[in-house]
């Protein structure tokens, strides 16, 4: 019998990057073999994202086009899951008739069981059902849709923080912490299959293991830290009511961690971060920068705004603006407000005019943008340290430009992309993916950094850049 063939499509966060490696793991024990585009596909599953307006549309225009397919392969099976498939559930099977599973975020456990139900006929199925307790799949994880060298590892699910304006409470359930023991012994295991650099995921990872009195996040970092052959860690996100001191001494003291910390503001409007229930104001957040530059004053810091929650004046954007100049992030994930079904803010009033939230968008973009760039001109001339996650997609033999010398691929401690290549000179052994590299920086973009290894040719040669 022909191998049957699978395609994932994720939208959203890096959770859901996440939970596709656990579901084309658990399609591959099964028999099924990854395919990279959906019409060469006998089952496609759509890992769906509800966090804002734009993101659940796009699910039903993806499922749209799957449809198309679907018609001149009518065994294809089509399969939701994620966020959407939760808190929609039996609505999108009436919505989009020729879906045959929609399973829900707590559903990932019985993924075998659905898809076997699926296969003996069984259909369209839903399984959409609530509960606690966290959702613990076994076995190895082998990276399909992530990249080897740099994974993810989710070491806590849902939220408790119920901020306003947000889904995810109602997506993804209860905050749940994994067990420190499962979560090393994942790290390890993803050392083993080549993995250089980790990054722990959870909604707010700060209070990790409070609830379950389990350790500490800090405790936490140490374990992990303490994995033979891991030379990276990373973590997001971080609520800044949860930032304690201790996580910020962990920078200070461990120097796997890396030079970032994402740490979404979401406005630098004391009466909007009210609204929004995110229980800190602007002062004590920009007191978190002061005291995270103290220790590390390499530090990039990232964040997420929402422009036009109901209620915000021109004032209250203009103390956002104001606060990311003080702060001058490395980098802004922006978004306009978007009302999502059940919610407390989407019951608050008055709503932001959908022109004047694109219009405070375009500003703060375009001011962040000057800050990013200022920022990335300001290493040109450094020498930096690079893992190196791949050949560059831009140097691709065929690509458009080839030629342009431009050869390695991959990211800073403090996660800028850098580009590099060898210099003209050197006859010597590539560099491969998991190599820590020096690379000089030679010229700066908005999204990343050009460069050149700067590995001296006797490093070349030998074990320096292998085995930094
Ligand atoms: N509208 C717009 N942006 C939102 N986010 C979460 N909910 C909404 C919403 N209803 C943003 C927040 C969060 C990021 C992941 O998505 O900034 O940090
Ligand atoms: Fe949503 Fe707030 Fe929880 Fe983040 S902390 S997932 S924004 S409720």
């Amino acid at each position: 019998m022909p191998e049957k063939t699978f395609h994932i499509h994720t939208i959203g966060c890096q959770m859901n990057v996440y939970d596709a490696d656990l579901m084309a793991n658990c399609l591959i024990s099964m028999g099924y073999r990854p395919v990279s585009e959906p019409d060469a596909a006998d089952l496609a599953i759509v890992n769906t994202c509800a966090i804002r307006e734009k993101a659940e549309q796009k699910v039903y225009s993806l499922l749209g086009r799957l449809a198309m397919i679907k018609r001149q392969r009518p065994w294809m099976r089509i399969v939701v899951g994620g966020c959407v498939a939760q808190l929609a559930g039996g609505r999108i099977l009436r919505r989009a008739p020729y879906v045959d599973l929609v399973f829900g975020t707590r559903a990932l456990a019985r993924l075998p069981e659905l898809l076997r139900r699926l296969e003996a006929g069984e259909g369209p199925l839903s399984d959409v059902a609530g509960g606690d307790g966290v959702v613990e799949i076994g076995g190895p994880l082998q990276a399909v849709v992530q990249p080897t060298v740099s994974r993810f590892v989710t070491i806590m699910q849902g939220c408790d923080n119920f901020c306003t304006y947000c889904v995810v409470p109602y997506a993804r359930g209860r905050e749940m912490s994994r067990d420190p023991e499962r979560i090393v012994a994942e790290v390890r295991a993803l050392v083993a299959q080549g993995a250089r650099e980790v990054t722990l995921l959870g909604q707010n990872v700060n209070s990790y293991g409070n609830k379950e009195g389990l350790c500490t996040f800090p405790e936490l970092l140490e374990r992990v830290a303490a994995v033979d052959g891991l030379k990276r860690i990373r973590f997001t996100t971080s609520h800044p009511k949860d930032l304690s001191p201790a996580l910020i001494d962990a920078f200070a003291r461990l120097d796997k961690l890396c030079d970032h910390i994402h740490l979404p503001v979401q406005s630098g409007s004391d009466r909007i971060l009210a609204r929004m229930n995110r229980r800190y104001g602007r002062e004590t957040y920009l007191d978190l920068v002061t005291r995270l530059r103290a220790v590390r004053p390499r530090i990039a810091i990232t964040s997420d705004i929402i422009v036009g929650f109901p209620g915000e004046t021109d004032e209250d954007f203009q103390q956002t603006l104001d606060l990311v100049e003080a702060v001058g992030f490395d980098g802004l994930f922006a978004f306009h407000y978007s009302d999502r079904p059940g919610t407390p803010a989407s019951r608050f009033s008055p709503k932001v005019p959908l022109a004047v939230k694109r219009r405070r968008l375009d500003t703060l973009n375009a001011l962040q943008q000057a800050v990013t760039l200022a920022r990335h001109q300001a290493l040109v001339g450094a020498t930096l340290e690079v893992l190196v996650e791949g050949p560059s997609k831009r140097c691709d033999p065929c690509g458009p430009e080839a030629g342009d010398g431009i050869q390695w691929t991959g990211r800073t401690p403090d996660n800028k992309i850098v580009n590099f290549s060898l210099p003209a000179s050197v006859d010597a052994p590539q560099p491969e993916a998991g190599d820590l590299c020096q690379v000089r920086i030679e010229a700066a973009f908005a999204h990343s950094l050009l460069g050149i290894w700067a590995e001296d040719r006797a490093g070349l040669k030998g074990e320096a850049c292998h085995a930094a």
